[in-house]
């Protein structure tokens, strides 16, 4: 197994989870002999700051050449006044079209041994264990025509059915791995381009009987994951609707800092934890690598078909939390150790690498 990565750290806490995850990828390639060759290259602010663009030509092409690519997170307070086309965040979405994966999966998984640092009650969200497949290349974050025209500003909602059932068909095919329901999330008594998606999603589950399909208005969801989770297996909807449900069911695991994200579809996947840039913890070593690491255990699974290692290192995430080991952001009346972004990185690796060990021997007797 050989494999070119591009890892993209980015900005704010970026550097600091790509760094674990990038070890973590050494440990399984060091474990199983595969031959990894990381690349790294800039995106977002660092990148404005460095060459003036927020996706620089090199950094483009190194990710187009690679077959995956591992991005940390891109934003900047000092941006905040810039226009949208110069911002960090366009380097990103710039770089999502470009690797053309339109399917953005993010699982939230409301583990038990952290369920404390969530604000939703444990009897409610202990247990949840939702994958969000947010479409990502289409809707308001692409449509044409946009801008601002002195006092009045345009976005353009637009899906085709092309980009519809496309993505669709990811969300039943990933149903059908897990508890065999989608739940389609849609604002069809407002808008067309949800009834165009409705009816879409509604042809595409003829496909799949053995998979239960129902509908919710965006608004009854936001209120349903919160009260709800459990109710929900595969959650298909829009870009911007995703963007907001994903954060919102961030809550549910206990922090943003947990969740991961594969957009495939394309020719190169892309892998990037959901938080962001997080400057107020900059420079602390505070940063929770979950995100990041599961992220690469995305990877390994999408891109490179490594389903056993991928899950090894799932594995590895919910032992050492287990082990009552915690990143700042989730440690609050859970009872655990407080350790560093590095000092969690490392107990992943130890944990991945007991994991493997123990297989082999299992094997061997
Ligand atoms: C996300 C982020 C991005 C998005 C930003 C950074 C452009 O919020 O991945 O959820 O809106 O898609
Ligand atoms: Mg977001």
């Amino acid at each position: 197994m050989r494999a070119r990565i591009t890892i993209l750290p980015g900005d704010g806490i970026g550097p600091e989870v790509t760094a674990e995850a990038v070890r973590v990828l050494q440990t399984v390639a060091a474990i199983h002999g595969y031959r990894f060759e990381f690349e790294e290259h800039a995106i977002g602010g660092v990148a404005i700051k460095s060459s003036g663009s927020p996706l620089p030509r090199t950094t483009l092409d190194a990710a187009l050449a690679s077959d995956a690519v591992l991005l940390g997170a891109v934003g900047s307070p000092e941006f905040d006044r810039v226009p949208p086309n110069q911002r960090p965040e366009a380097g990103l979405l710039l770089l999502r079209s470009a690797l053309g994966g339109y399917a953005n999966l993010r699982p939230a998984i409301a583990y038990s041994s952290i369920a404390a640092c969530s604000p939703v009650r444990t009897e409610v969200a202990c247990g949840a264990d939702i994958l969000i497949v947010r479409e990502l290349l289409g809707g308001l974050y692409f449509g044409e025509p946009r801008g601002i025209d002195s006092d009045v500003a345009t976005n353009t909602m637009r899906y085709s059915v092309e980009e519809i059932e496309r993505v669709a068909r990811v969300a039943f095919e990933a149903a059908r791995k897990r508890r065999g329901k989608v739940t389609s999330v849609d604002k069809a008594n407002v808008l067309e381009t949800s009834q165009l998606w409705r009816q879409t999603v509604i042809r595409v589950s003829q496909d799949y009987p053995d998979v239960t399909l129902e509908h919710l208005y965006v608004d009854a969801c936001a209120m349903h994951l919160i009260a709800n989770p459990r109710r929900f297996d595969v959650l298909l909807t829009e870009n911007l609707f995703g963007d907001i449900l994903s954060d919102e069911a961030a809550v549910i695991t206990g922090s943003l800092g947990m969740l991961a994200s594969a957009s495939i579809g394309g020719e190169v996947g892309l892998y990037e934890p959901v938080h962001g840039s997080a400057p107020d913890i900059v420079g602390q070593n505070a940063a929770n690598p979950c995100g990041a690491i599961a992220s690469v255990a995305m990877m390994l699974r999408y891109s490179f078909g490594l389903e056993q290692d991928a899950s090894d290192i799932e594995l590895a995430i919910q032992d050492v939390l287990e082990a009552g080991y915690r990143t700042p952001d989730i440690a609050e009346g859970t009872g655990g150790y407080v350790v560093t972004t590095s000092e969690f990185g490392e107990l992943i690796c130890q944990a991945v690498t007991e994991i493997a060990d123990m297989r082999h021997a299992y094997h061997a007797v």
